[in-house]
């Protein structure tokens, strides 16, 4: 069998493949496995470059990590949180709401009240499936929640957890269809809200060991720097033509690379028409993933918990990320979407300047000197093109979305982008790398 892609999708795959005493090749274009999961070491301090966090409903990931001897530990979370309001004004606070004023805040509960009904409703398996989906696929996030409710604060924060959080779009651009996929994915929008469900747990020594332990364990099966350039497919098997001179040729293919990248591969005989269409509807949103390490994490002898929400700010969210059993302190912030840009547009020094001057107002002085800066760059990684995933423009999940994870003769999907429990998260990738090894087994076995 053959696996393109090394990421936490395609090792899955090819694990569960190995497992059935069948023979995998995995070709990866990268020089390392892991893809959007990278834990690097920067002037000495150990970044989780990309996907880091575990939260307790993620099955398969917790499954995996277990099989693979990794532990987890609880994101530092003691003490007060900031909330930088539209006028810049810092409040300290506790609990999941802002104090964004008793009005905002008990429109906040009531809207995500809504989506809580909407999104078990929608389900995150086949949301193109629900009686309402083209009428939820045709209006944009953003314009859905000025249908529900005139607060104008109350719509942005709510916004805020699928647009700037999670797909990393503008939320004009996407539809509530998507965004309900999102919430429903995660287990509910509630838990989209509640930053101790969602972003609870990290892997300690960092989750690429995900993807280096699998990769490990199937040894010369997983080939770097070979990225498949052409893909021929018939009914009879698959023949790949990667860089190096390498050849596969197999009986079957997982396809487990994000769906924006699809086009980078030659198939030959060309995908279906309907698939050349479904393709150019889907694309990665962008985020900037920034970690400033500090020589203690020195916010908390002041009670704060290092979280900040600025709904209204180029930085939207600062987290506490020091490692485990670490005496340096981390914080990581992030810079979505069209901030992202501006952000990209200031040029390097000034890029620097302004998110420290922002991590400044909320943690003091200390904040604009850190021993270690380092901005994420995912957009520009030719392997991936954005951060975190992929997702549908408005119309597309429900004109599209069936067929995505459909086999195509020899051809199977596999990556967290077409996911449905853990949509654009690792484990979501996990399910579907053993989704599409099932699918192979059961075809075998036919
Ligand atoms: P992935 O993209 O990882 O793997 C695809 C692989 O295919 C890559 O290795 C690529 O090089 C390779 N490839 C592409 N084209 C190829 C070709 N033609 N031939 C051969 N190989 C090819 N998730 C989470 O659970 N918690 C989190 O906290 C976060 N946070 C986060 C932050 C940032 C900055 C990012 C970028 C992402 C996250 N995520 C996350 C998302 C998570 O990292 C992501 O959903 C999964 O790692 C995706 O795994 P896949 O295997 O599906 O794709």
């Amino acid at each position: 069998m053959l696996v393109i892609g090394a990421g936490a999708a395609g090792l899955s795959a090819a694990t569960r493949l190995v497992e059935a005493g069948l023979t995998v090749t995995v070709l990866e274009a990268r020089d390392r496995v892991g893809g959007r999961t990278w834990t690097r070491e920067i002037d000495g301090a150990m970044l989780e470059i990309g996907g880091q966090w575990v939260s307790p409903d993620q099955e398969a990931l917790l499954e995996t990590l277990d099989r693979l001897g990794l532990e987890t530990f609880a994101r530092y979370r003691e003490g007060e949180s900031i909330y930088v309001d539209r006028e810049g004004q810092r409040h300290r606070y506790t609990g999941e709401i802002f104090p964004a004023g008793a009005e905002t805040e008990a429109e906040i509960e009531r809207l995500i009240g809504i989506l809580d009904e909407l999104a078990p409703e929608v389900g995150a398996t086949a949301p193109w499936a629900h009686p309402r989906a083209a009428e939820f696929d045709a209006i944009s996030w953003h314009h859905w929640l000025r249908t529900q409710s005139d607060d104008e604060s109350a719509c942005e924060i709510v916004s805020i957890y699928v647009a700037e959080a999670m797909l990393t779009k503008p939320a004009h651009s996407f539809s509530l269809l998507q965004a309900l996929l999102m919430a429903a994915s995660a287990g509910g929008f509630a838990n989209l809200v509640d930053e101790d469900f969602i972003l609870d747990r990290r892997v300690v020594g960092g989750m690429q060991q995900v993807s280096l332990r699998l990769a490990e364990q199937l040894g010369d099966a997983v080939v770097l720097n070979a990225p498949v350039r052409r893909l021929e497919h018939a009914a009879e098997g698959v023949v790949a033509h990667a860089d190096g001179d390498v050849v596969v040729r197999a009986k079957r293919a997982v396809v487990a690379v994000p769906p924006n990248l699809y086009a980078r591969i030659d198939f030959q005989p060309p995908l279906p028409r309907l698939h050349q269409q479904m393709h150019q509807h889907v694309s990665l949103g962008l985020v900037i993933k920034v970690h400033a390490v500090y020589d203690s994490p020195f916010w908390r002898e002041d009670g704060l918990s290092g979280t900040v929400f600025a709904p209204h700010s180029p930085v939207h969210e600062v987290y506490d990320n020091t490692n485990h059993e670490d005496d340096k302190g981390t914080l990581v912030a992030f810079v979505s979407d069209l901030q992202a840009d501006a952000s990209f547009k200031l040029g390097p020094d000034a890029q620097r300047a302004a998110i420290l001057e922002q991590l400044a107002a909320c943690f003091g002085p200390r904040a604009l000197e850190p021993e270690v800066f380092y901005l994420s760059d995912w957009g520009a990684e030719e392997w991936t093109r954005g951060a975190y995933a992929a997702s549908f423009d408005i119309g597309g999940l429900s004109r599209y979305g069936a067929m995505q994870r459909e086999p195509l003769g020899p051809l199977h999907w596999a990556c967290s982008d077409i996911a449905a429990e853990g949509y654009q998260h690792v484990d979501g990738a996990i399910r579907r790398g053993w989704a599409a090894a099932d699918e192979i087994i059961h075809a075998l076995g036919d």
